[in-house]
């Protein structure tokens, strides 16, 4: 019995506005409790075994908002890093920020450089956050480099594979998500992990993201393990039932 392993989830968490608005609140507020429900995320995902978490937490649009909200939303990456890298390094988390850095503040460019440079080493769970990220940036980017490769004569046009392209991406030691989950009921992607998710299992759940749990999130991996991950070649015939599947935690260990 085979079962697709599941390596590495993405999070386009999405929601924190209208958490705020339910509740008469700030739109902060719902900022704030998102970070927690990424606290607790983290943790879960840990004791879960998983490989790699990649979360969307800034996207290059996210400009357009106003910019007493990109403030905010700034404040908090430093919030977080500041309260969190400690518990992160000791739990043996590898720390990594996917996105174009030349438009951040050098303060907060800093914050991202020492968080990867201080857990650098680890290598239980690899967390990505996805920071001033635009998928389609990272794919201009990376055709960017490539032909200034071609340009310098180090590579000719038909070495740029399906293969080498995506080593060109932000971090091209991370492999393509399995299951990418999105929160707040929306079912789009948002320029999220454009060339990465291709093959990605889609999980749409109506939940806000603050007030996502532990529950939601075996909920979305047991999803994730009914579905069948064809890559475009035959049915696996060879499938289980869902009634005879493992629960989600233990699949997730082996
Ligand atoms: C997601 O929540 C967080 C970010 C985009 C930074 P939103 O702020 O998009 O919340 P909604 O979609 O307005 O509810
Ligand atoms: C995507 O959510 C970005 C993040 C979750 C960081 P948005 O709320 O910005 O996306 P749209 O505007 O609904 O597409
Ligand atoms: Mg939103």
């Amino acid at each position: 019995m085979t079962h697709d392993k599941l390596r590495h989830i993405a999070i386009i968490m999405d929601g924190n506005g209208r958490w705020a608005k339910a509740r008469g609140l700030p739109r902060i507020a719902g900022h704030r409790q998102g970070v927690n429900a990424v606290r607790s995320l983290v943790r879960d995902i840990d004791d879960l075994g998983l490989e790699y978490l990649t979360l969307y937490g800034f996207s290059s649009e996210n400009w357009n908002r106003p910019q007493s909200e990109v403030n905010d939303l700034m404040g908090l990456m430093r919030l977080y890093i500041n309260r969190d890298l400690k518990e992160l390094i000791e739990r043996g988390v590898r720390v990594r920020i996917i996105g174009a850095r030349h438009n951040l503040a050098p303060d907060i460019v800093s914050l991202i450089e020492n968080a990867e440079q201080r857990s650098r080493h680890n290598s239980r769970l690899t967390l990505a956050i996805a920071f001033n990220y635009g998928g389609r940036d990272e794919i201009i980017s990376a055709a960017q480099s490539l032909a200034e490769e071609v340009r310098k004569g180090n590579l000719s046009p038909v070495d740029i594979t399906a293969e080498l392209f995506p080593q060109y991406l932000y971090a091209h030691d991370i492999p393509d998500p399995d299951l990418l989950i999105r929160t707040s009921g929306e079912k789009r992607l948002s320029n999220f992990l454009t060339w990465q998710s291709a093959y990605a299992e889609l999980v749409f759940v109506k939940t806000l993201w603050p007030d996502f749990t532990r529950q939601n999130l075996i909920d979305a991996i047991d999803e994730y393990f009914q579905r069948d991950r064809r890559f475009g070649a035959r049915p696996d015939e060879e499938k289980h039932s869902i009634q005879e599947m493992p629960s989600a935690t233990i699949k997730l260990i082996k």
